[in-house]
Formats: structure tokens, C-alpha cells, sequence
């Protein structure tokens, strides 16, 4: 089966999310493996939303309950080649996972300890997932070539998204 995206080109960022998440639903309704959907909707995002990068990290446990122990890892995603592993606290997607909650970034190279994958990253956001256990499982990390390219429009769909996502990972 053929898949293709239908996002309007003139649309603003808010009707490119309401178009795309549908059919994100769709798409990903139809298969049961979670790293054949975090991989489209890694493209998804990426050509529908025209982002620089945009990509997974999963939650590796390492069979230990210590966070110190447990480390993110690179999975699905779309743009230039990224850093793999990422520990408790480090970076941007490292606080995120720590924090359990979304990070905006407007710029940066004023964020302490951002992790720079590629140089032409200016600012991004970072998105945790939940598992049953309540604990992070999942990262998304968008990033933009441009400063301040996101806002609270792209935190509301893009919870919404990991929403869906979080679904995705129990079935
Ligand atoms: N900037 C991220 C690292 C991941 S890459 O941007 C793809 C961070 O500081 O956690």
C-alpha cells in the first residue's frame, strides 16, 4: 500500500498538526510494530512539518530501577546523524526524561549543557512519553535550524502526539 501525507502547503503550523495527526492515527492503526511506526511518524513530522530533525530516544533500563544506570538511545528519526546515548539529567532530552516534562528551547546555546548533535541545531523541543510504570520510555527531540522556531502550538500537538504514541507502545 502506498502511503502518502496530504498537508496543505498554505495552511498555518496549527491546521498542518490537525491534518497530520489524523493521519499519523491512521497510519500507525494499521501496524503493530512500534519501531515500523516511530519510524514513519519520524517521516511523518519531518516532511509534513518541514522540521530540520526529528527524532526517537527509548529508555533503556538496563534491567536496573537506577535512573543513573539506564540511558536514552537513539531510535527512529529523520535528518542529519545524531548522538546515540544519552544519560539521566544530560542535555536537553536527558532534563526532559528527568524532569518528565516537555522542554522548549529557544535558543540553544544559552540552554547549560545542551548537547549539540549538529551545529546547525538553533533551538528545539523535547516531549517524554509514559509507560504503564508511569516512568519515561520515550523521547521525541525536534530540533530547528532557525532560533525560537517553536511555541506552545507545537507543545500542545506534539503531547498530543505522544499521546497516541504512549497507545502505540502499550498494544
Ligand atoms: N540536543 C539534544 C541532543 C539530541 S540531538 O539534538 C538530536 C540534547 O541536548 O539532549
Amino acid at each position: 500500500m502506498a502511503e502518502t501525507l496530504t498537508i496543505s502547503k498554505t495552511a498555518t503550523k496549527a491546521e498542518k498538526y490537525q491534518e497530520l495527526l489524523p493521519q499519523i492515527k491512521a497510519l500507525t492503526s494499521v501496524e503493530s510494530d512500534v519501531t515500523a511506526n516511530l519510524a514513519n511518524i519520524a517521516a511523518a513530522l519531518k516532511y509534513g512539518m518541514d522540521f530540520f530533525w526529528v527524532g526517537f530516544y527509548r529508555v533503556e533500563t538496563n534491567n536496573s530501577t537506577d535512573f543513573e544506570k539506564q540511558t536514552l538511545i537513539l531510535a527512529p528519526f529523520q535528518g542529519p546523524l545524531a548522538c546515540t546515548r544519552i544519560k539521566y539529567g544530560k542535555g536537553v532530552c536527558g532534563k526532559s526524561w528527568k524532569d518528565k516534562a516537555t522542554i522548549l528551547v529557544e535558543d540553544v546555546e544559552k540552554f547549560e549543557g545542551h548537547i549539540a548533535c549538529s551545529t546547525d541545531s538553533k533551538s528545539e523541543i523535547v516531549v517524554p512519553a509514559f509507560g504503564k510504570d508511569g516512568n519515561v520510555a520515550l523521547i521525541l527531540d525536534v530540533d530547528s535550524d532557525k532560533v525560537n522556531d517553536f511555541d506552545e502550538t507545537d507543545q500542545k500537538y506534539l503531547e498530543e502526539l505522544m499521546k497516541v504514541i504512549e497507545g502505540l507502545l502499550y498494544s
